[in-house]
């Protein structure tokens, strides 16, 4: 008898060889509908224009029309819709030294980018120090999650419209966290992966320092369009960011970059706000971008106003007349350019 309980049970038959089940066990089958005509479903799988699918589709065909005679079977082959299927690019912010403001220019690159009518997402890949959530006043939120093919999945939180996750939401931050790297490594994939991002143009990642397990699995395991070095003009600090400029630009992860940013270029006291103090020394930004062979894509005052801003949750690119905000305007525009 034409039914759905028979068809699911027809459609146990039609396996799916590389993974040994059949294509109900493997939840390829969606949207399945059975009528006296016939037998609709979509066909999910891993890639659209795999040669294997056809081979998947007259399979199913041959067995249902055995059992059923020859009635109308539509069956329509969709890709599988994964977390990051519709994110357009992925930034990381990188430096090779923690403390020189990665986080603060992730927060408000992603802040600048929003402004620029993109859409935009923030993962706070730092899993030993989350940052993210204090600098968006989003300390005490927690995202949702429900569950969909039998796994958790996080709707982000939103802030100024850009999606947040950092792993500072499911865990005590006053607490020191003791990672081992293949901890830290799920828990990255599992922000990437295991969340709700829908479409974005952007998605921002601020790494934490140096050139670890986490920049290796985020270079691997996912598809970076480029890196954006942070530095700060010390002469002592150009070792870093070689460092971190060759993991990147290295043979095996091939991520390329999309340039430096120079944070704390000046010093701009807050009631002379068009005096520039080159504490560190100046051009020092666009020296090491020259002698790495990549582009200063902008300088960020050294300014109270920033420090505060990230403690309570507004970040400075919000306010567009501010100088810090044109800088981070003018770093979203090079890098949707380039
Ligand atoms: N341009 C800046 N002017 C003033 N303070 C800054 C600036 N950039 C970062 N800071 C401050 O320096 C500290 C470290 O910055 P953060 O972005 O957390 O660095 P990282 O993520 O590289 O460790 C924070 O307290 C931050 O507010
Ligand atoms: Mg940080």
């Amino acid at each position: 008898m034409l039914n759905k309980e028979n068809v699911i049970e027809v459609l146990k038959d039609v396996i799916y060889f590389p993974k040994g089940d059949n294509i109900i066990n493997l939840n390829m089958v969606d949207n399945l509908m059975v009528r006296e005509d016939g037998i609709r479903f979509d066909l999910i799988v891993e890639q659209q224009d795999d040669p294997k699918n056809d081979i998947l589709v007259n399979a199913a065909n041959r067995t249902l029309k055995e059992v059923f005679g020859d009635i109308n079977i539509d069956i329509k082959v969709k890709p599988e819709e994964k977390a990051l299927s519709k994110v357009k690019h992925i930034i990381a912010v990188a430096s090779g030294k923690g403390g020189v403001g990665k986080s603060t220019v992730a927060a408000n690159l992603a802040v600048a980018l929003a402004r620029a009518n993109q859409r935009v997402g923030l993962i706070d890949a730092d899993i030993y120090g989350p940052s993210v959530p204090m600098m968006f006043g989003a300390e005490y939120e927690q995202p949702a999650c429900f569950e969909k093919d039998g796994k958790s999945v996080m709707v982000p939180v939103e802030r100024y419209g850009i999606k947040l996750l950092s792993i500072g939401f499911f865990v005590d931050t006053d607490r020191p966290l003791i990672w081992r790297g293949p901890m830290a490594t799920s828990a990255l994939n599992q922000l990437m992966n295991d969340a709700l991002w829908g479409e974005l143009d952007w998605l921002v990642v601020d790494m934490p320092p140096g050139t670890g397990d986490i920049q290796l699995t985020l270079a691997q395991q996912f598809k970076v369009s480029g890196a954006v070095i942070v530095t700060t003009p010390q002469k002592v600090a150009f070792a870093d960011v070689l460092r971190a400029a060759m993991m990147f630009k290295e043979e095996a992860l091939q991520i390329p970059i999309y340039g430096l940013v120079e944070n704390m270029a000046y010093f701009t006291p807050s009631d002379m706000p068009e005096k520039k103090y080159y504490i560190f020394g100046k051009d020092m930004g666009q020296e090491f971008a020259d002698r790495l062979g990549t582009k200063l894509l902008g300088q960020i005052p050294m300014v109270e106003k920033i420090a505060e801003s990230g403690d309570n949750g507004t970040p400075l690119a919000l306010d567009g007349d501010s100088p810090v905000a044109k800088a981070f305007d003018g770093i979203a525009q090079a890098i949707i350019n380039a």
